[in-house]
């Protein structure tokens, strides 16, 4: 019927059958919609050409399989190696749900069948055919479980459409498809002549043009189910990355895990850092809190972006450590001043360059008599509520030793107390570890300082966190410091195997892999975590790493051709290959690259490295506050929120210090210590 276009717009209103449209006549409105573009025009290509075995759509080839014959028994996740196959697929199943009374006719037509060919070759004397009553006996155990409605009756159809840029590629991928599928006891075919419709059934339209199916009970067809094939994919965690197999994500506990340890490797500039950062805004999401040894000033803009508390080593800093910090948590079986002692012998190691036999015992002695003199015994009753000795206290003992080795100990601790290496262990501790995010950085500590830092600060935090069971990560960046010194290395070891007993995660950073790895203590850390990352690696180091982690040449190739931020998770027995991705908004918090920094401090979104002084500059622009809910359960009235409300993201514009209130403001942390500390000090922890 021909359409008249001035019709429709005349001013003579229509008769009202004509506007509801007579049957085989087309409305007006269908007439208009019909002129106008649609989704459909857009994206529909000029041209499907039709082959007796492949479709072609613009430059692409496709080829749809479909699956005839399936193999008896089936487990769980059996379709996996189709879900993660290496190339692209479109994989479309149907479901058919069928009567059970269809199927239950049916049946019992096909036992008695069976019966009557049973009884048969009884009457005869033959030997009952084992295919017979095997069928027999599926029939009747299908029939009881369909009677009692356990299980329900289905028809499954299956299709896979392949596709390539070429035909070459598109040949190679089936039969590497139909293998695969061969070796799942499936019977495949190319849908020959019937491309279109085979086609059209794997698209997601829902219809199934084909209509090739098999009969299945629902215990069957759940195991078709593709969800549990994303490997690494649990009910509840975080989210780590994408499973570069297929696409799915990486979501894992790594609380639920033997231990919630884990060591990243990987070579320099690959995303280490970035990775372990990002994992710990998650995790703060989830209520863990996180501390963080950062040797390179690179956690400060996230910790103060979520109001944790940056503790910024120097040699004039307030923040001070005691490291004969009791935790006064008495453990069955465990004498803590024994440990503290051997703790204490390892650090002043450190702290004088070794000591000989002699002088070991003589400092032995020396400290159980600074312990002594302040009232603290073995006994522990008396190690907790008495305040702790201080290095001082040691260099007087020592100094009031008769031996001479005493003396000379003595003089080498001297520079740490009076000298040029004063830091921060010559009083006693005003650090808390109540925010949600401790980061202490030793950036601005003199080089030499480093490990005994490193050690300080790790015993500090194993005394603490014993106090009060808490979900805790630790993240220790350049972990090889730590490896350098035999008795740093068994300490951080020995914190590892017992992290968690104290609800406690580890985590290890290295870009020397060769050097972690070579060190006895090293391997330990790897073999007591339960997660272990690695990204991209250095052709020097690949062959350590693959004995280590048991990695097959597919994956030393993947780590060696890593991009930035790829690599490879390793969860207890599984392992996938990852890529770590943040949000927009995570990755201002985190990145390093120093082109981007530039920017977000031109914008003012973030604050100039090292700088608590007053900004002169811009005034800084609202921006979203990240973590809202975080900052205000953190907020508890420490002074680094207070800096950090004001000086890093002022959202809202109102409460911007003037410049000399700004002044005042001290940087970042002080609980008292300092007499000229503006504000109210609280009292220092015991
Ligand atoms: N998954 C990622 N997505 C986007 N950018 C990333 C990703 N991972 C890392 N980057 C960027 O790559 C650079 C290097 O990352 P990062 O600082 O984490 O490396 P690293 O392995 O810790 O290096 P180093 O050993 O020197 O500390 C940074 O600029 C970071 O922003
Ligand atoms: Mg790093």
């Amino acid at each position: 019927m021909g359409l008249n276009l001035f019709t429709m717009f005349s001013d003579k209103p229509k008769p009202r059958k004509q506007q509801q449209g007579v049957p085989g006549e087309k409305t007006p409105a269908q007439v208009l919609a019909e002129g106008m573009l649609n989704v459909r025009d857009i994206i529909a290509p000029s041209a499907i050409e039709v082959d007796f075995t492949f479709l072609r759509i613009g430059n692409m080839y496709f080829r749809t399989i479909f699956v005839s014959g399936y193999p008896r028994f089936v487990g769980a996740n059996w379709l996996s190696p189709i879900i993660n196959f290496e190339h692209t697929l479109d994989v479309s199943m149907f479901y058919y749900p069928v009567k059970s009374k269809v199927i239950l006719d049916d049946l019992r037509r096909k036992i008695t069948e069976l019966e009557a060919t049973t009884m048969t070759n009884v009457e005869k004397g033959k030997i009952v055919d084992p295919v017979v009553s095997a069928a027999l006996e599926d029939a009747k155990a299908l029939q009881e479980q369909l009677v009692k409605g356990v299980e329900k009756y289905f028809q499954f159809s299956f299709y896979i459409t392949i596709s390539a840029e070429t035909p070459e590629e598109l040949e190679s991928v089936t039969s590497k498809l139909e293998s695969t599928l061969g070796a799942l006891l499936l019977i495949s075919k190319v849908a020959s002549l019937q491309m279109e419709d085979a086609f059209q059934s794997s698209i997601p339209t829902g219809l199934d043009k084909m209509l090739i199916t098999r009969n299945m009970d629902t215990t069957s067809l759940a195991t078709t189910f593709p969800f549990t094939s994303s490997d690494l994919t649990m009910e509840e965690g975080i989210m780590y990355g994408i499973n570069r197999h297929n696409g799915s994500l990486v979501i894992f506990d790594r609380f639920s895990l033997e231990n919630a340890n884990s060591v990243v490797f990987a070579k320099s500039g690959s995303g280490k850092s970035y990775f372990v950062k990002l994992e710990a805004l998650r995790l703060l999401v989830f209520g863990s809190e996180v501390m963080i040894i950062d040797p390179e000033e690179e956690y400060r803009t996230l910790c103060e972006a979520v109001g944790g508390n940056y503790i910024d080593f120097s040699a004039n800093s307030s923040h001070k450590i005691n490291p004969f910090d009791l935790s006064g948590v008495a453990v069955e079986g465990e004498n803590e001043l024994g440990q503290k002692l051997i703790g204490l012998i390892t650090l002043l190691k450190l702290m004088l360059g070794g000591l000989t036999a002699s002088e070991e015992a003589i400092l032995d002695r020396a400290l159980i008599e600074t312990y002594r003199i302040k009232g603290i015994t073995t006994d522990p009753d008396t190690q907790s509520g008495i305040e702790p000795p201080v290095m001082e206290d040691l260099y007087k003992v020592l100094m009031g030793a008769s031996e001479p080795e005493a003396k000379g100990m003595a003089e080498r601790l001297e520079r740490f107390i009076k000298g040029s290496m004063t830091g921060i262990f010559d009083s006693q501790s005003n650090i808390n570890l109540d925010s949600k995010m401790t980061v202490f950085s030793t950036k601005n500590l003199e080089e030499a300082l480093r490990p005994i830092a490193f050690y300080l600060i790790l015993d500090f935090v194993w005394t603490r966190i014993r106090r009060d069971l808490k979900k805790r990560i630790l993240i220790v960046e350049e972990a090889w410091y730590l490896l350098q010194n035999e008795d740093s290395a068994r300490f951080i070891y020995s914190i590892a195997k017992r992290a968690r007993k104290y609800y406690l995660g580890l985590t290890t950073i290295s870009q020397d892999v060769d050097d972690f790895l070579s060190s006895e203590y090293g391997k330990a850390i790897v073999t007591n975590s339960s997660i272990q990352i690695l990204l991209k690696q250095h052709p020097a180091g690949i062959d350590k790493v693959a004995e280590t982690f048991y990695l097959s040449e597919g994956e030393k190739r993947l780590l060696l051709a890593a991009a930035v931020g790829e690599g490879l998770f390793f969860a207890g027995a599984n392992h996938v290959a990852i890529k770590v991705m943040a949000s927009e908004a995570e990755h201002k918090l985190i990145t390093t690259n120093p082109e981007e920094l530039l920017k977000l401090r031109e914008q003012g979104l973030i604050k100039p490295l090292g700088s608590n002084a007053p900004k002169t500059g811009p005034a800084i622009p609202p921006v979203q506050r990240p973590y809202e809910s975080m900052r205000t359960e953190s907020s508890q009235g420490t002074q680094t929120i207070t800096d950090t409300e004001t000086s890093i993201q002022n959202q809202s514009g109102q409460g911007q210090p003037k410049p000399e209130e700004k002044k005042m403001e001290q940087p970042t942390f002080n609980l008292g210590s300092t007499p000229s500390q503006p504000g109210p000090a609280a009292p220092a922890e015991q």
